[in-house]
């Protein structure tokens, strides 16, 4: 029997920033941002933090799932914008549930969601795992940096994988993840214990844009690729692709590389724009709200980011 996909949920803050509004605090342009990257608008959290919006999003994937807080196994929570260090948003996560099970966060910046299914698949015993990917990433943005400050939003998405019902059930039928280097430091965000000493928030995400974009597209196509080898599924048994919603023009780019049609990679870029290790979850959670999903289909989940850091999943539905 395999591992399925049980239930689903997400959270946005309810606070939407248009490219309007970040017409009026930086020198760009509405045109400019939807030309490069494909957002309209994304949201900014004003009073929610990753904790709060994990708990939301793991709150609708647990009903879904018909699983209870005490059920659990085991909670991972992919993060890198905790509100504290100790405890782990996933031990806050637990709290806020009830759950008596372990709990524990993990970094791999947007790859982070696929890492920790990958982990929790591994890690899997028979009880169920509640996955979450959060980040309140508009604590890490500089303002006043219009490379930057375009890109990014808030957000959360969150999975419970238990037990196929029957050998028929959606399964997690491959994961990969790989690491490299970052020797040319093109992703950094300084350390959080900066912002505990001198409480000035002055972290912020640095990116080398141009060099991202280079990674993203060759790891993109190598991680997908190795998956359709190694599964032997064809490019045209994949209902679905979500990828890691960074720029339209990244995801544009592997479609044509890879030879699958665009209509094939679900994209909510638009109105969320990049909320690194939520956008994979929330995107999927947007897709079975839309009832988008169907039993049996084949749905890869590809992710990259600083680390630098590539994850691929196949899921079948
Ligand atoms: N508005 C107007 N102009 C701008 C803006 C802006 N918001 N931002 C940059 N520009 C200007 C630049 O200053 C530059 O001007 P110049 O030619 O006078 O110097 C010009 O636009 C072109 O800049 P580029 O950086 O070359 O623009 P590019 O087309 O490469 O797009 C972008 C930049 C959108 C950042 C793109 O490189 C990208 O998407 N990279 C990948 C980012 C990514 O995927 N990140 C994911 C990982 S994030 C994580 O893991 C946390």
């Amino acid at each position: 029997m395999g591992i399925a996909i049980l239930g689903t949920g997400g959270f946005v803050p309810a606070n939407i920033v248009t490219n309007k509004d970040l017409e009026t605090i930086v020198d760009t342009s509405d045109e400019w941002i939807v030309s490069r990257t494909g957002i309209s608008e994304r949201r900014i959290a004003t009073v929610e933090t990753s904790t709060e919006m994990a708990y939301n999003a793991s709150q609708l994937a647990l009903k879904e799932a018909g699983v209870s807080a005490n059920e659990l196994g085991l909670i991972i929570c992919s993060t890198f914008t905790p509100e504290v260090l100790v405890p782990g948003t996933g031990n806050d996560v637990q709290k806020l549930l009830g759950a008596n099970c372990a709990a524990f966060d993990l970094n791999a910046a947007c790859s982070g969601f696929i890492f920790a299914l990958h982990v929790a698949k591994k890690m899997f015993e028979g009880k169920p795992i509640l996955v979450i990917g959060s980040e309140k990433l508009s604590k890490f943005i500089d303002w006043t940096d219009r490379n930057t400050c375009v890109l990014f939003g808030d957000g959360a998405g969150a999975v419970v994988i238990g037990t196929a019902k029957n050998a028929t059930d959606s399964d997690i039928l491959y994961s990969d993840i790989q690491s490299y280097p970052d020797t040319d430091l093109v992703l950094v965000v300084e350390g959080t214990n900066k912002i505990v000493e001198d409480k000035s928030e002055s972290s912020h995400i640095v990116m080398n844009g141009t060099e991202v974009f280079k990674f993203a597209t060759s790891v993109i196509n190598e991680s997908v690729n190795a998956c359709l080898e190694k599964t032997g599924f064809t490019r045209e048994e994949i209902k679905w692709i979500v990828p890691h919603q960074a720029n339209i023009r990244i995801v544009k780019n592997a479609s044509s590389k890879l030879g699958i049609p665009l209509e094939k990679f679900y994209m909510n870029i638009a109105n969320t724009g990049n909320t690194s290790s939520a956008s994979v979850p929330f995107a999927l959670h947007e897709m079975n709200e839309k009832k988008l999903l169907n039993k049996g289909d084949l749905i890869i989940l590809t992710a990259f980011g600083g680390g630098l850091s590539a994850a691929t999943a196949l899921i079948r539905w």
